[in-house]
């Protein structure tokens, strides 16, 4: 097998994209879109055998005619060689997704420097980096901080706490890491230990945005919750109002399926998709402020 990924790309109007992600699905082991404009969206697919252009075609044609749209253009191309990826997709058991490389403490760290690498041990808690759900919270980590500095971050309902370690690595900032269950909290606050990263790491057990101290600590410029799509709508009043006016939410443990209703509650809120990442029928949501809020004196920096 070569080196080389390979990637499908084309540009749509959102609200065809999930034809078109159906339609790639075969050929690929993830799909990502984002937001070009209000109306056009950009639609990648990894792939890691070479696509059959033709047969890649015929399927968006296909999708276009059920969308009753014209059939977008279908750019594929060699990927740039981004060991991650590749190390990600292909070589189980240790997880490598944009700049992390998640791996248990029996295996060796990553050869290559730049690559944040972190220890996780997930005993009873969830959370080993191999769930689509976590992988997709992971590469939306990466992509977010890449656009801006985070200074007050949340990952609510941490497990093993791989999400709040790769903020902390990151970041080099504070992260709060809540969950309902103190046993994962308890594994978080190990893994922070053993990754060195216990002075970032605030952790504490709590199930809602009622919890004080888990509302003390905020609001919050990015939330990040990989929880399943019903209690994430429970969250949605809560988890919204604990968020500064220009913060981010990354929401993953959904299925496909799922995505209209959670999107229907957070859009209640006054949130919109800005881009999602679907991998293996599971889908990661991020989400911004449909419109800025005023700041308050209330507001974090
Ligand atoms: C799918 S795991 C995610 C673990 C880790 N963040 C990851 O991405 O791999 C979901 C976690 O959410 C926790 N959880 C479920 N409902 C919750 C709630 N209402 N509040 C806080 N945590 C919750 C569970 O205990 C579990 O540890």
């Amino acid at each position: 097998m070569s080196d080389a990924l390979w990637q499908i790309e084309l540009d749509a109007a959102p609200d065809t994209l999930a034809l078109f992600e159906a339609a790639l699905e075969p050929f690929c082991v993830s799909l990502s879109s984002h937001e070009l404009t209000e109306s056009l969206w950009r639609l990648q697919a990894v792939c890691i055998e070479p696509p059959g252009r033709a047969a890649a075609a015929v399927a968006v044609a296909i999708a276009a005619a059920a969308a009753g749209v014209a059939a977008p253009e279908v750019r594929i191309g060699r990927l740039e060689t981004r060991d991650w990826v590749r190390e990600g997709l292909l070589s189980l058991p240790v997880i490598s997704v944009a700049g992390f490389y998640v791996r248990g403490s029996h295996l060796p760290p990553p050869r290559t420097p730049e690559t944040i690498d972190l220890l996780v041990d997930a005993g009873l808690a969830f959370g080993t980096g191999h769930h689509p759900t976590t992988w997709g919270c992971l590469y939306a980590i990466d992509r977010i901080t890449r656009q801006r500095r985070f200074t007050n971050a949340l990952d609510m309902g941490c497990g093993s706490g791989v999400l709040a370690l790769a903020l902390a690595a990151k970041e080099l900032r504070p992260v709060t890491a809540a969950d309902n269950d103190p046993i994962a909290v308890r594994t978080t606050r190990d893994n922070a230990r053993i990754n060195g990263l216990s002075p970032l790491i605030r952790t504490l057990v709590a199930g809602s945005f009622d919890h004080r101290g888990l509302r003390g600590r905020g609001p919050y410029d990015l939330i990040v919750a990989n929880i399943l799509a019903k209690p994430l709508c429970g969250l949605a009043p809560g988890l919204v109002s604990s968020l500064t006016a220009d913060g981010v939410v990354v929401l993953s443990g959904l299925l496909a399926r799922s995505e209209r209703e959670v999107l229907a509650a957070y859009r209640a809120q006054g949130l919109r998709l800005a881009w999602r990442i679907a991998r293996q029928g599971w889908h990661t949501l991020v989400l911004r402020r449909s419109s800025p809020l005023r700041r308050t004196g209330a507001e974090s920096p």
